[in-house]
């Protein structure tokens, strides 16, 4: 059976791209998504952004029993927000949070996630690959699983 990810980007990664590109590169996330999902053509990889944090809360709990494993990007939330963290724990399906830039190498608010306790694992600093590098972790497990 195929295994369904679904990337889950947080507040203003929309804006990929144009944001500060010097942090986050040059690539919109639809560009960099088209690679990854010729890199990876064994998993199906669902995508969705929200600048909400009741509707990131929302997709984590619609994602439950849909998928094998949630990318999260929860951006700025991922310092701030107990109703992400509750999600994560609330649902059965593992996250992995990850990070475009390397969060420990930026101002001190960014050094705290609120949601890492609740995540299967963290990745920071790989640019856009820290996508793949997620998505390479879920397929790693899963096949160990088997
Ligand atoms: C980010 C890091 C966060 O601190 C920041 O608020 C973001 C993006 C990253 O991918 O590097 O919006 O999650």
């Amino acid at each position: 059976m195929i295994m369904k990810l679904l990337i889950l980007n947080g507040p203003n990664l929309n804006l990929l791209g144009t944001r500060e590109p010097d942090v986050y590169g040059s690539k919109t996330f639809e560009e960099f998504l088209a690679k990854l999902r010729r890199d990876f053509p064994q998993v199906e990889l669902d995508y969705s952004q929200s600048n909400e944090e009741g509707v990131i809360v929302t997709s984590l709990q619609e994602a439950d029993g849909v998928y094998s494993g949630v990318v999260l990007n929860a951006a700025a939330y991922t310092h701030t927000s107990i109703a992400i963290a509750d999600a994560i724990a609330a649902i059965s399906v593992p996250v992995i949070e990850v990070h475009i830039s390397n969060v420990f190498a930026r101002e001190e608010f960014r050094w705290h996630s609120v949601i890492a306790p609740y995540c299967m694992g963290s990745i920071s600093g790989f640019g856009l690959q820290s996508y793949s590098l997620a998505v390479r972790a879920f397929i790693h497990c899963n096949s160990i699983e088997q």
